[in-house]
């Protein structure tokens, strides 16, 4: 069986310019950017507070000791205003990003970190006003654990249950945000296990340590002396004031903040609604939609699978389209839109937009790019989307001879059995040779050299490949000998020249496909090792560039259908000799690679 249609799937990482100079990396900082940088912030803080109050698992002491130094850096005035400017930055642009949205098409985990974020404010005031605003409206109280804890385990214990609930709530928006973030990186995959146990264990330590620590002051608060020296009581008309701002009018305030928000968005549908609608055309469909509408909001608007690991954020570029026709009206892209498609070695093509960002304002036909099946998990080993370029390949075909004789007295189990083990040895002798094996068509495999390699290594590797296949097929047959009536036989063909590479398909179902008269040479040469009694048949074309002198085997001049002249080649009955001549041609690397498929 003879393959025909060279396609393949290819998972290596992609290549990122990590060079970026500072004007570029300016010109990526986007509001998402910068809700990141003030979350980092606050998430360093509230790490090192839940650290100390896990030190409550050692002692109240401890937990004092470290406060110190928690507090000395937290309060350096340019700490202090970066904290607080963070945090206030951080909220409204989390308000912002609630106005900004256009549907609410949540998955699980957006929607945890959301209600989370919008009720940390809520569970926090409690804790802010006893401990900050206190302070700053009546004067400093010493900063130490003994105030809150006593207030907490002995005065008020309900607020045990706020308290931990805030650290929770806190802890949680805070991880989900650092997951979206980490995922997308290559060092994910190792990390995740150790994140996920900091994540975990940060929680119950945090509150098991506070508790300890509230036992024990609790304990000391029983002599009078320590209290004298340790605890500050407020006195009830300032408590009263604090209570009414924190439980009172925050609470009116920030609902009137979300509710504000939520006219915003009204108002705006209502005036985008006035502004008319424009087409989007999909591939197989056409949708309505109000102007102001991203590409993105508007597939997820009609169900329309899209691709978008980063779920918008102009981060993974897994969302990007290509526009057909005119383009002209096309707002151009921002500056983080830019800085994205720039990363990922687009931007110079004007055709090619991030559909999370691109917001037309008439009517668009878009084609999406990658498979919606894309995932965090796919893009961070790399998975390669070629949208098509030209490229020096070398490609070899290995068929299997008399497969169908094979499976004419064996079970089906059997025939599937051996051909994965023919495929298989045929595929690692590739891979040691530094190529990939590409396509699997019955018995047959197409492999590649020279996706990332230079032309000369790509015949040289080729060629190791063919001499690998004789190899392992030789030890496949060793091995199956007393299963098989005679040993397996097999056919390949190598020709090597320029070639379309890109992904081709639809939707889920897109393969890497090299196309062009290269390819489809090689599988003719592989198909004519029958007619002139040989396993191998080679083009003399990539002995010349491998600059490998192939004078040891047979020079025979063949006629290739839709080729005017004919092409040399050189045949092999053992294509194991290949080994040989490139060791002679001194590539000790490729020459000195043995297949281990068996
Ligand atoms: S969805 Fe990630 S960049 Fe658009």
């Amino acid at each position: 069986m003879t393959p025909q249609a060279p396609a393949f799937v290819d998972v290596r990482a992609p290549r990122v310019d990590r060079s970026i100079k500072l004007p570029v990396l300016l010109r990526g900082i986007g509001v998402r950017q910068v809700r990141l940088t003030t979350g980092l912030v606050m998430f360093t803080y509230i790490f090192s507070h839940f650290f100390n109050h896990a030190l409550g698992n050692i002692s109240y002491e401890t937990m004092e000791a470290w406060l110190r130094f928690h507090v000395w850096w937290w309060r350096i005035p340019v700490v202090n205003y970066t904290l607080y400017t963070a945090a206030c930055i951080h909220f409204s642009l989390g308000l912002w990003a609630l106005y900004q949205r256009r549907h609410f098409r949540y998955t699980a985990i957006e929607i945890t970190q959301l209600v989370l974020g919008l009720s940390i404010p809520l569970w926090l005031a409690s804790h802010f006003g006893a401990v900050r605003l206190n302070g700053a409206l009546y004067g400093l109280a010493p900063p130490n654990y003994a105030g809150p804890l006593y207030a907490y385990w002995v005065l008020r214990p309900h607020m045990i249950a706020v308290q931990f609930i805030l650290l929770t709530v806190a802890w949680t928006h805070a991880c989900i945000g650092l997951y979206f973030w980490l995922r997308l990186k290559s060092f994910f995959s190792w990390a995740a296990p150790i994140l996920l146990a900091v994540a975990v264990l940060m929680p119950p330590l945090a509150m098991i340590g506070a508790h300890h620590g509230g036992r024990e002051v609790a304990e000391l608060g029983q002599d009078p002396d320590w209290r004298k020296k340790n605890l500050r009581g407020t006195p009830a008309a300032q408590r009263q004031v604090i209570d009414n701002i924190t439980l009172f009018y925050f609470p009116i305030g920030y609902a009137a903040a979300i509710i504000l928000v939520f006219a915003a968005r009204g108002t705006r549908t209502l005036r985008e609604r006035r502004r008319g609608l424009f087409t989007i055309t999909y591939p197989d469909r056409q949708v309505r939609v109000p102007k102001g509408l991203s590409i993105l909001e508007a597939s997820l608007r009609y169900k329309i699978p899209h691709a978008s690991v980063c779920g918008g954020r102009a981060r993974c570029s897994t969302c990007r389209v290509r526009v057909v026709g005119d383009r002209a009206t096309l707002p151009p892209p921002s500056g983080r839109e830019a800085f994205v498609l720039d990363r990922i070695g687009v931007s110079a093509n004007p055709s090619i937009r991030l559909a999370c960002q691109l917001r037309p304002q008439s009517d668009v036909s878009v084609i999406p790019l990658l498979p919606p099946s894309m995932n965090a998990d796919l893009l961070r080993k790399g998975r390669r989307m070629n949208i098509g370029k030209e490229r020096y390949i070398v490609s070899m075909f290995v068929d299997m001879r008399g497969s169908t004789r094979l499976a004419e007295a064996r079970l089906p189990f059997d025939v599937v059995f051996l051909i994965n083990r023919f495929l298989g040895a045929c595929s690692q002798a590739a891979l040691d040779a530094g190529g990939q094996p590409n396509q699997f068509v019955g018995d047959g495999v197409l492999a590649l050299f020279g996706i990332d390699a230079d032309p000369a290594t790509a015949c040289r590797q080729a060629l190791q490949a063919a001499a690998n296949v004789a190899t392992n097929v030789d030890h496949m047959n060793r091995q199956l000998a007393s299963d098989l009536p005679e040993p397996i036989q097999y056919g390949l063909g190598i020709h090597g020249g320029d070639v379309i590479i890109g992904d081709i398909g639809f939707r889920d179902h897109t393969v890497f496909t090299a196309l062009g008269d290269p390819v489809n040479v090689a599988a003719r040469l592989q198909d004519m090792t029958k007619t002139l009694d040989c396993k191998a048949i080679v083009s003399e074309e990539v002995f010349v560039t491998a600059s490998v002198a192939a004078d040891a085997l047979t020079r025979t001049e063949i006629a290739i259908r839709g080729r005017e002249e004919p092409m040399i080649v050189r045949t092999a009955v053992d294509p194991s000799a290949f080994a040989s001549l490139l060791e002679r041609a001194g590539d000790r690397t490729l020459a000195g690679a043995v297949s281990n498929a068996q």
